[in-house]
């Protein structure tokens, strides 16, 4: 591959982009004018207020929602609907409950046409990646919340995606087990060198895991704003910096 094209790889441009749904007869504008460029291998937090319109701006990233105006580029290319740099992970891991977490991981692949021995040994590195080797064999009853949600993760990382998209990846998790996981998130990102775009309601997590944060705005056609998460990692959430980070998070929801 050559050096320009290892540069470019999970690029995201967001260009004028606008998105409404129709509410009661009306159109209920979400997204208005969004401009963003996400750097390859650019960790982005997407916060906001519940109904601010983050897992929409997801869902077209996706290639799952299409907007009604502007563009979205992957390594300056339009994107039309769903494509294989891109992988999503939703709060809920939705693992086909038939199938072990072998068979879930490697589904991805063998879908795709890729061998069942292949796809399984690629399956089993990510596997290991998660930390789940010594349960390739079990069923999704028979998992934790959070061993099914790194199966999820897994699963997204198999295929080997430019770009991650998180929806509230963490948010069913209970507080120890999203610490964690937060980490092995962390660590993830920084072997695979993927994009990664994260929404959360949770700032801690997005000043842990964001090198920017895009906090949307509750008001409709209010700007959103940028802020850069200028910390050294890995990230220490009991440093001074990443508590002055936080209260100035916390500011922009007029919270204290
Ligand atoms: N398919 C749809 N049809 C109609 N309205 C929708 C649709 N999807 C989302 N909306 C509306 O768009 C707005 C933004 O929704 P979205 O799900 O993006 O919010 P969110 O920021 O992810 O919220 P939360 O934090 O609660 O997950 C909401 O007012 C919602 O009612
Ligand atoms: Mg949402």
């Amino acid at each position: 591959m050559s050096l320009a094209e290892t540069q470019s790889r999970g690029e995201v441009t967001i260009r004028d982009l606008a998105k409404s749904f129709a509410l009661d007869g009306q159109r209920l504008q979400v997204l208005r004018d969004l401009n963003l460029d996400i750097e390859a291998g650019e960790s982005l937090a997407i916060v906001g207020a519940s109904g601010s319109g983050k897992t929409t701006l997801l869902r077209v990233l996706a290639g799952l929602e299409t907007a009604d105006g502007g563009q979205v580029l992957i390594d300056g290319e339009p994107i039309q609907g769903v494509g294989t740099e891109r992988a999503v992970i939703f709060q809920e891991p939705r693992l086909l409950p038939w199938l072990t977490v072998l068979g879930n991981v490697a589904f991805g692949l063998e879908s795709r046409g890729v061998a069942k021995a292949e796809a399984q040994s690629r399956a089993r590195h990510y596997i290991r990646l998660v930390g789940l080797q010594e349960f390739e064999n079990a069923y999704p009853r028979q998992l934790s919340g959070g061993m099914a949600q790194r199966v999820g993760i897994a699963r997204a990382l198999t295929v080997q995606p430019e770009i991650l998209l998180l929806d509230e990846p963490l948010g069913a998790l209970d507080a120890m087990t999203k610490i964690t996981m937060q980490e092995e998130l962390a660590r993830i990102w920084h072997d695979e060198k993927v994009t990664m775009v994260l929404v959360t309601h949770d700032l801690e997590e997005a000043i842990f895991l964001a090198d920017r944060v895009l906090v949307l705005p509750k008001q409709r056609g209010a700007a959103p704003r940028l802020i850069d998460v200028d910390l050294p990692r890995p990230r220490d959430r009991n440093e001074p910096g990443f508590v002055a980070m936080r209260r100035r998070l916390m500011a922009e929801f007029g919270l204290h």
